[in-house]
């Protein structure tokens, strides 16, 4: 428990100095654990968002800030979404108390369910738990490099067009995690669509002997909080259900890779759901120290 009376309020302009200060603070301890980390801010941005962000709470105790909470809302989710630096909190019970003040505004706004990343670290997570929100997926990140394994023999990589949309949607169903809800046939249909026209979006299909074996889609991210400058996104990869385990996957992502790297990429993030041990195991063996941890629970009562 915390020893200390916390007092909720909403944030006002008095109080974004110091939150700017809690979150550049924050960012630069995140980077000294774990050199995959961005350790500068733009305060800029920083403080415009933090002015911009409509509600935010933050936690004071004997006069000094000790955590604060904001969420984005996004329409259809039903989720309210913390951003990686959207909440600071000195200890759990101040995170439980910032979110005990934020439910019922997020509540009257649609929302039932939270998501949030937090840095991948125990101690941040094990709050988030104590909160009732439960670990989904990770972000791990890595760093490109010449010694890296390049394309694999005779595995072919050729990106997929408009023209490519029904196998395209045939290998995103090899993607669904099992057991757990797959997407709509109209969803699916108009995610791929979507991916499928996207200029800034490579969507990669895998060859072997000129059949399809896999797919990954990648992408260059706009600078966002969270991640990595330089880095290209990975996500969607997908191996043939009937060819797992025979170093396809591992193949499949070293190509990506070593093309990433060609163009002049610095580093790779990818986020997994952490429901399949092999999945994790997957990542971690491809090089990919995880960096973020998506939580997710519902809003306290
Ligand atoms: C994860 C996935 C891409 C791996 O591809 P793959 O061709 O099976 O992997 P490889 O044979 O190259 O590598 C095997 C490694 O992956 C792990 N693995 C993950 N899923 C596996 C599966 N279904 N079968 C066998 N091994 C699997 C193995 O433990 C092994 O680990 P190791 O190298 O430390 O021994 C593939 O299993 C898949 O498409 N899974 C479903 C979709 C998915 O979850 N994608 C990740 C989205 S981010």
């Amino acid at each position: 428990m915390y020893r200390e009376p916390v007092r909720v309020h909403r944030l006002g302009p008095r109080d974004v100095d110091e939150v700017c200060e809690r979150v550049g603070a924050r960012v630069a301890t995140a980077a000294r654990r774990c050199a995959l980390l961005e350790g500068t801010l733009d305060r800029d941005a920083l403080r415009a968002a933090v002015e911009s962000v409509a509600p935010a709470w933050v936690a004071r105790s004997r006069g000094r800030i000790v955590g604060h909470l904001t969420a984005t809302l996004l329409d259809g989710t039903g989720r309210a979404w913390v951003p990686p630096d959207g909440t600071s909190f000195d200890d759990p019970a101040v995170l439980g108390a910032l979110l005990e003040a934020a439910a019922p505004a997020w509540r009257d706004a649609g929302a039932h369910g939270l998501s949030a990343w937090a840095y991948d670290d125990p101690i941040e997570v094990g709050a988030w738990a104590a909160c009732g929100a439960t670990l989904r997926a990770r972000r791990g990140v890595r760093a490109l490099s010449t010694g890296d394994a390049g394309p694999a023999a005779g595995l072919g990589l050729r990106r997929a067009g408009r023209g490519d949309l029904e196998l395209a949607l045939a290998l995103d169903r090899w993607g669904d995690p099992p057991g757990a809800p797959a997407p709509g046939d109209d969803e699916r249909r108009h995610e791929v669509v979507a991916l499928l026209e996207d200029p800034e979006v490579d969507y990669l299909v895998a060859e072997l002997d000129g059949r399809a074996v896999a797919q990954a889609v990648v992408m260059s991210l706009p600078a966002r909080r969270g991640s990595r400058a330089n880095a290209v996104h990975l996500s969607a990869v997908a191996v043939d259900p009937d060819r797992r385990g025979r170093g396809l996957g591992t193949a499949l992502v070293g190509s990506v890779l070593e093309r990433a790297r060609s163009v002049g990429y610095a580093a790779a993030e990818v986020n997994w759901r952490t429901a399949d041990p092999r999945v994790e195991r997957f990542w971690r063996g491809r090089g990919f120290t995880p960096t973020h941890a998506l939580v997710e629970g519902v809003l306290p009562a």
